[in-house]
C-alpha cells in the first residue's frame, strides 16, 4: 500500500513512496496501515526517522491526528488549482492546466531548461528527456515543440493530471507516434525504473517542492554520463537559516542566518548535489543557477560525468575545493571559505572572537554557480530564437547577461547588499556603477548578482568596500 504524503505548502503538496509494506512486520507501526493523507510520516515514526527532511510547511502538525483515515475538511484547499483560468499561454503554446500545480512566474526557469536541451540537442544530436514532476506537462510540452525532443517521458504521481498532461501533449503530437508517454508514478520509482532498465535519459527535470533532496541518487543513476540534471529547492526558510536541521536533513548542509541567503539557497542545492554524486563516484558541475523570488524558487543545472575530472583531479580533491564551510563575520562583516583542513582555526583577519561574531555554515559549494561559455551560447540561442530585449524586469537578455558576468571564477561566493556597505561606513549608499568601477580601478573583480538588484559580487573584501564607499564619499 502506498502512502500518499501531502506535506502542504498552501496548495502545493508532495508525494512520497512509503510503501507501507515495509512496517507490516512492526506491530507498533500497524496504525498507519491506511491510506493516508495530509500527514507527515515524521511523526509516526520518530524513533525511526530523527532527521526529516520534508517540504516547506505553513502549518506545523504537532501531534499525530486522532484518526488517520480521517480525511482532512481542508483538503480540498490543500491540493486545489492555483488559477481560476483553465488555459494558459507560454512562449506561444496554449494549454491547460486544469486542477494541475501551475505558477506562470516558472516560465523563466522553463524559458533556461528548454535552452539548455536545445543545446544538448544540437551537439548531441538525440535528445531523451524525464520529465519527473511534470503537472500539466507544459516543460514535457516545450521540450517536444521547441527543442524537438525525440522522446519525453512525462511524469507526475497524481494520476487526476492524466487527462491535461495527454490532451497538452496531443497537441505537439499523436501518443501513437511515440515521442511521449505520461507516467503517474512517485518520480524516485520511475527514475529506479529507468535505471533497472539501463534506459537512461540525456535531461531530467525534477521540478520538485520544498527541500525534497531525496530523488538525487535516482536521478544520478538514470542520467546519461555527460547528461543533464536539473534540480530544484523551494525551501527559503533553510537557506534563510531558519532552518538548520532540516537543512542538514535534506542538503548535508547546516546552514545559519547570512546577508546573501538566497546566493545560500543556489549553494546548499549544488553542495546537497555534489555530496550525492560523490558517493555514487560522479561529479556534477553547476552549468548555471538561477534564484527566483516567486516562491522563491532554486534552480540549478548540473553536468553529470563519472570519475575523474579533466585536469586530472582525484574526485574528492575537486570536491574539496569547491565544497566548504563559509564563515561570515558579524563585526566586520567579511566572508571566508574555511578549508576542511583549517576547521579548527577559525577567526577572522579583524581579530574578533570566535564564536561571538563569526557565524558558520556548511559545507556548501564555494565554486563558481555557472560556467561563462555555456550561458554565452544559451543567449546566443536565445537570441537566434528571438527571445532577447523585450525590455521587461523578466528580461531573458538581461539575466543571462548578469549571470555570465558573475560566473567570473575570481569572484567570492556571496554578494554585499550596497545597504549593508553604507550602514558600514556609515555614509549613503553611493551609486551601485560607481561603486563598482571605483572596486574595479583597483584590482578587484566584481560584478552585479542576478539575484539581488542593489548588491555586487566581489572578491574586494568588505573593509575594503567600506573604505572605498567613504572616499567616494569625501569621508
Ligand atoms: C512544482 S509542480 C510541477 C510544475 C510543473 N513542472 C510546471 O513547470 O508547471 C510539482 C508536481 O510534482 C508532483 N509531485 C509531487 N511530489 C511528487 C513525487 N514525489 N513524484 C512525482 N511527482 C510528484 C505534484 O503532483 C505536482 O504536480
Ligand atoms: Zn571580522
Amino acid at each position: 500500500m502506498i502512502l500518499r504524503d501531502f506535506g502542504c505548502r498552501g496548495n502545493i503538496c508532495n508525494w512520497r513512496d512509503l510503501d507501507l509494506n515495509r512496517f507490516e512486520s512492526d506491530p507498533g507501526h500497524n496504525h498507519i496501515k491506511t491510506h493516508v493523507n495530509d500527514i507527515n510520516p515524521c511523526f509516526f515514526l520518530p524513533d525511526m526517522i530523527s532527521l526529516c527532511p520534508t517540504t516547506l510547511s505553513s502549518f506545523q502538525l504537532t501531534s499525530p491526528p486522532q484518526n488517520p483515515s480521517h480525511r482532512p475538511p481542508n483538503l480540498r484547499r490543500l491540493t486545489a488549482v492555483v488559477s481560476e483560468s483553465h488555459y494558459e499561454t507560454e512562449r506561444g503554446f496554449e494549454f491547460q492546466i486544469g486542477d494541475t500545480f501551475f505558477r506562470h512566474e516558472s516560465a523563466t526557469g522553463r524559458d533556461l531548461g528548454v535552452l539548455a536541451a536545445a543545446l544538448y540537442k544540437r551537439s548531441n544530436d538525440k535528445l531523451r528527456v524525464l520529465d519527473a514532476m511534470c503537472g500539466c506537462g507544459i516543460r514535457s510540452l516545450r521540450y517536444l515543440a521547441e527543442v524537438k525532443a525525440d522522446f519525453v517521458l512525462a511524469n507526475d504521481a497524481n494520476e487526476d493530471c492524466n487527462g491535461v498532461i495527454v490532451s497538452n501533449l496531443s497537441t505537439v503530437s499523436s501518443e501513437d507516434e511515440g515521442r511521449w508517454k505520461v507516467n503517474h508514478s512517485v518520480a524516485n520509482r520511475v527514475l529506479a525504473e529507468r535505471y533497472v532498465e539501463r534506459d537512461y535519459f540525456d535531461f531530467i527535470d525534477v521540478d520538485s517542492f520544498g527541500s525534497d533532496s531525496s530523488f538525487f541518487r535516482c536521478a544520478f543513476d538514470a542520467v546519461k554520463l555527460g547528461g543533464l540534471l536539473y534540480v530544484t529547492s523551494t525551501d527559503g526558510f533553510s537557506s534563510g537559516g531558519h532552518r538548520p536541521n532540516h537543512s542538514l536533513a535534506a542538503y548535508g548542509a547546516y546552514i545559519r542566518p547570512l546577508p546573501y541567503s538566497n546566493e545560500i539557497g543556489l549553494r546548499m542545492l549544488i553542495g546537497g548535489a555534489v555530496r550525492e554524486a560523490s558517493v555514487l563516484g560522479y561529479h556534477v558541475s553547476p552549468l548555471f543557477s538561477y534564484y527566483s523570488y516567486h516562491g522563491p524558487v532554486f534552480r540549478v543545472l548540473l553536468r553529470v560525468n563519472r570519475g575523474k575530472l579533466p585536469h586530472g583531479h582525484v574526485l574528492l580533491v575537486a570536491v574539496c575545493l569547491h565544497y566548504r564551510f563559509i564563515s561570515y563575520c558579524d563585526s566586520c562583516g567579511n566572508s571566508q571559505a574555511i578549508p576542511w583542513d583549517e576547521l579548527g582555526q577559525m577567526n577572522c583577519p579583524c581579530g574578533s572572537d570566535v564564536p561571538d561574531s563569526l557565524v558558520v555554515s556548511g559545507p556548501l559549494w564555494t565554486g563558481p554557480l555557472h560556467c561563462a561559455a555555456y550561458l554565452t551560447e544559451m543567449l546566443a540561442l536565445a537570441g537566434e530564437w528571438g527571445w532577447l530585449g523585450n525590455g521587461t524586469k523578466n528580461d531573458l537578455d538581461k539575466l543571462l547577461r548578469r549571470m555570465i558576468d558573475e560566473s567570473d571564477p575570481n569572484l567570492s561566493f556571496g554578494y554585499i547588499k550596497l545597504d549593508e556597505i553604507a550602514s558600514r561606513a556609515k555614509v549613503n549608499s553611493p551609486p551601485l556603477v560607481t561603486i563598482m568601477n571605483a572596486i574595479h580601478q583597483e584590482g578587484y573583480s566584481v560584478s552585479r548578482s542576478h539575484i539581488s538588484s542593489n548588491a555586487i559580487k566581489t572578491n574586494c573584501p568588505m573593509s575594503e568596500c567600506v573604505r572605498i564607499a567613504k572616499q567616494l564619499r569625501h569621508c
